[in-house]
């Protein structure tokens, strides 16, 4: 029973590791989520003590560095957190049989496929955050013969660090925002990557999926519907990804298809209309 196992979750202020915490309190699970500062994933001699002292049975790695822009002039940090950290993490988990959970995104993919990417598709990141991320599933791969990883895309939850909570900041006394139209993903609400993860590992799935809310949008769209639903007057105006100056280059379009999990764990997965509308009632509540 997955209840009765130990969860170690690395980055636990992040939206996912949250998530993660209060569905496992809820189950009543014995998990630990210590502080950044006290498990730096990138410190060798602090992940092995963490792991010998609490001995847990599964590793949750929720911490990366998920700044797009930033890695572009800092990319030996990206690789320290996304890549070489998770070679310590996994040569750790092979040395104490802890089982990885590890978590990757659309964005090794370079965005030029017509339609959903799933997990034969070859990746090609075309940005420093994608080629560390794909760097750290390499690392995964190479050192052990079991363990999950799940590639996620635009990922909303608990906190602001998400694209829904900074819509909320930009829209702030603005009659009218605009939000690019011409990058497309799919939505994918923490509530139910942290569902999906449990019951994978509930029972005993071992490879890569890709795990997001049903369906594909724009940013242009998921903003619109957010307000819409919010009831937010701000008028959301579709822009070119090319009007905005940002470092990094963003794949065009990685919506990636969630049917491997779908039928591995014989489930549904909500669309990402109901998870914003979900994630809406969360916040007001
Ligand atoms: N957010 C997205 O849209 C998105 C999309 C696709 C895939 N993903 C992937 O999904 C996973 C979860 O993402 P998320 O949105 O929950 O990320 P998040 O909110 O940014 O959380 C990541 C956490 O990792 C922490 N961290 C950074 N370096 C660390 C280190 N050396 N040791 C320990 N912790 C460290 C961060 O702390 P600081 O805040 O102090 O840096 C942060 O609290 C990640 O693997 C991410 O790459 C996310």
């Amino acid at each position: 029973m997955i209840n009765d196992k130990k969860f170690l979750i690395t980055g636990a202020s992040g939206q996912l590791a949250k998530e993660f915490a209060s569905s496992l309190t809820r189950q009543g699970s014995d998990f630990l989520a210590p502080p950044e500062d006290q498990f730096d994933i990138t410190n060798a001699d602090q992940v092995r003590d963490m792991v010998k002292d609490y001995q847990p049975d599964i590793l949750l790695n929720c911490a990366a560095y998920n700044f797009v822009d930033k890695a572009e002039d800092e990319p030996e940090m990206a690789f320290k957190v996304n890549a070489r950290a998770v070679s310590i993490l996994a040569l750790v988990c092979k040395d104490a049989n802890v089982f990885p959970a590890h978590f990757s995104t659309d964005y090794v993919f370079d965005g030029k496929k017509k339609d959903l990417y799933t997990e034969e598709d070859k990746p090609n990141p075309i940005n420093i955050y994608g080629e560390s991320k794909l760097k750290g599933e390499e690392a995964l791969r190479e050192r052990l013969d079991h363990f999950l990883i799940f590639r996620l895309s635009w990922v909303f939850g608990a906190g602001r660090q998400n694209f829904l909570y900074k819509l909320l900041q930009w829209a702030e006394g603005k009659e009218t925002l605009k939000v690019v139209s011409d990058e497309v993903s799919v939505p994918t609400f923490t509530e139910d990557v942290v569902k999906m993860v449990l019951l994978a590992l509930e029972k005993g799935l071992r490879g890569t999926y890709h795990l997001t809310n049903s369906g594909k949008c724009s940013r242009y769209e998921w903003a619109k519907y957010f307000f819409d639903k919010k009831g937010i007057a701000t008028e959301v105006q579709p822009a070119f990804l090319a009007e905005f100056p940002v470092k990094a280059t963003r794949p065009a379009a990685t919506p990636m298809a969630n049917k491997r999990i779908r039928d591995a764990l014989n489930v549904s997965i909500p669309t990402w209309q109901d998870a914003t509308e979900r994630f809406i009632k969360k916040i007001e509540s």
